[in-house]
């Protein structure tokens, strides 16, 4: 069945402490909602639609990256759940599917739960929880599967509160009922708001079925504050790990090792203590991440190996067998096949052809201060060692530069390129030199006692 995705985010939360939407804290690199947005993502959504409130501008910037076919839409009074999921309806204008509503604040609910809420046939079907400490949340009138109506905290008697299976907040129904529910929604209880969680009744009410679909606590845990947000890092950091080494990556000391939301990385990946990705990288199958490296928006290719003590930064594509050691910087910049750049270099904006190598030292003077400049390195060069690469310019395949060149105009191809002061040798001078220096430190000395 055709799926459409509602993700709440229009809170503030005060908890946080933050000038920052609580949405828009990060895990792994990437805005909670993000996450929330990629677990939907799964089910291969027809419509999504974000309901922004506090800092909606922001929100939205997020929600455009991280899932650019999504509509927000904004709820301008946080009137509550059922309130939010109103104001996203209109979106929903001509979809007859299944409809999943969960929150941005949310973010370790599984793809494959999401499926089974989906797949469930009952007319509204929600995610429970059983928790030894039920605190606040939303406790489910249940009996089996079936469901006959969520009470909220504030409402619920003793008796009720009692209860242990909790509702998680996360709701799917068929689009017309839900819209039906949502509209017969009042905010006659104890906070005042339209509560999402009165469909259940309704629908019970009106002779449609209701379900529960229980899934793990640790996928429902919600973010409120800073400390839950370490927590939830540290969760996260957990999951991937262990995924990476079901997907066959090798990890030697894998507490040290930080991914982001997006990272990929491929079988037979091997890495090094101390390794962080930002967004953006993708390892395939092979390669080797050496210690200490920081990776971001950064492609590297089958066989390559990377540092230890080398940074990419967005834009730098390794590729098949390139080697970069340490000490290495390199930024927007294609890395043909078998390239090598050892030691001690910032490849900025540029081209370097296949088979050719970056002698230790060497700098791409990208930046004049105002604009920045290629540089382009054909096949088989050897740049070497401290040449500084003033750019634009362009060395062409099979050239030299002489160690210790700033190189400001383009090199033939084949060519040897000496851009330096010539050496000049004068015979004795060195030694003359020394004895004068020593006979002074003498005197010095002599002067003190
Ligand atoms: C809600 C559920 C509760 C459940 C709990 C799980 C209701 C009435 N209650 O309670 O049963 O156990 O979640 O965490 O649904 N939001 C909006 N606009 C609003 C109100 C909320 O976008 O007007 C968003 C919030 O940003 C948040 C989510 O909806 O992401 C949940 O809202 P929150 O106020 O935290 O609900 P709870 O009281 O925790
Ligand atoms: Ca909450």
């Amino acid at each position: 069945m055709a799926n459409a995705l509602i993700v709440l985010a229009a809170g503030k939360g005060t908890r946080m402490n933050s000038d920052l939407p609580k949405v828009l804290h990060q895990v792994g690199r990437a805005p909670l909602v993000a996450h929330a947005l990629a677990a939907g993502r799964a089910l291969e959504p027809e419509r999504i639609v974000v309901v922004t409130g506090h800092g909606a501008q922001q929100v939205q910037a997020a929600v455009e990256h991280w899932a650019p076919q999504a509509e927000c839409v904004l709820q301008e009074e946080q009137l509550g759940t059922g309130h939010a999921v109103a104001q996203a309806l209109p979106c929903l204008d001509g979809f007859d599917g299944r409809v999943i509503v969960l929150y941005g604040d949310t973010p370790f609910i599984r793809a494959e739960t999401l499926e089974r809420l989906s797949e469930s046939d009952a007319a509204v079907t929600v995610l429970g929880f059983e928790t030894e400490e039920p605190g606040r949340y939303g406790r489910l009138i249940a009996s089996g599967p079936g469901l006959e109506r969520i009470v909220e905290f504030k409402d619920a008697s003793d008796e009720e509160r009692a209860i242990t299976l909790c509702n998680s907040g996360v709701i799917a129904a068929d689009a017309v009922v839900l819209t039906e529910l949502v509209q017969g929604l009042n905010n006659d209880n104890a906070a005042g708001e339209y509560y999402l969680t009165d469909i259940v009744a309704a629908a019970r009410a009106k002779g449609m079925t209701a379900e529960v679909v229980t899934c793990d606590e640790e996928e429902t845990l919600g973010i409120n504050d800073r400390f839950e947000l370490a927590r939830a890092e540290d969760l996260f950091q957990d999951l991937c790990r262990e995924e990476a080494f079901e997907n066959g990556v090798s990890m030697v000391d894998p507490a040290t090792v930080y991914f982001a939301l997006d990272t990929f990385v491929g079988a037979d990946v091997v890495i090094g203590p101390n390794v962080v990705f930002g967004t953006g990288v993708t390892v395939e199958t092979g390669a080797v991440i050496e210690a200490f490296c920081h990776l971001e928006g950064c492609h590297i290719s089958r066989g390559a190996t990377v540092g230890p003590f080398a940074r990419l930064r967005p834009g730098a594509e390794l590729s098949e067998d390139v080697h970069v050691g340490n000490f290495v910087e390199i930024k927007n910049s294609v890395l043909a096949e078998g390239v090598k750049v050892g030691h001690l270099t910032y490849i900025g904006d540029a081209d370097i052809g296949a088979r050719t190598n970056i002698g230790a030292g060497t700098v791409t003077c990208n930046y004049d201060g105002v604009m920045k400049h290629r540089t382009t390195v054909g096949e088989d060069v050897f740049i070497g060692s401290d040449t500084m690469l003033v750019a634009p310019v362009t060395v062409g395949r099979g050239a030299l530069t002489a160690s210790g060149s700033v190189i400001t105009g383009d090199v033939p191809s084949e060519a040897l390129a000496v851009a330096r002061a010539k050496q000049v040798n004068k015979p004795g001078l060195a030694a003359k030199l020394f004895a004068k220096l020593r006979a002074e430190k003498t005197r010095r000395a002599g002067k003190k006692g």
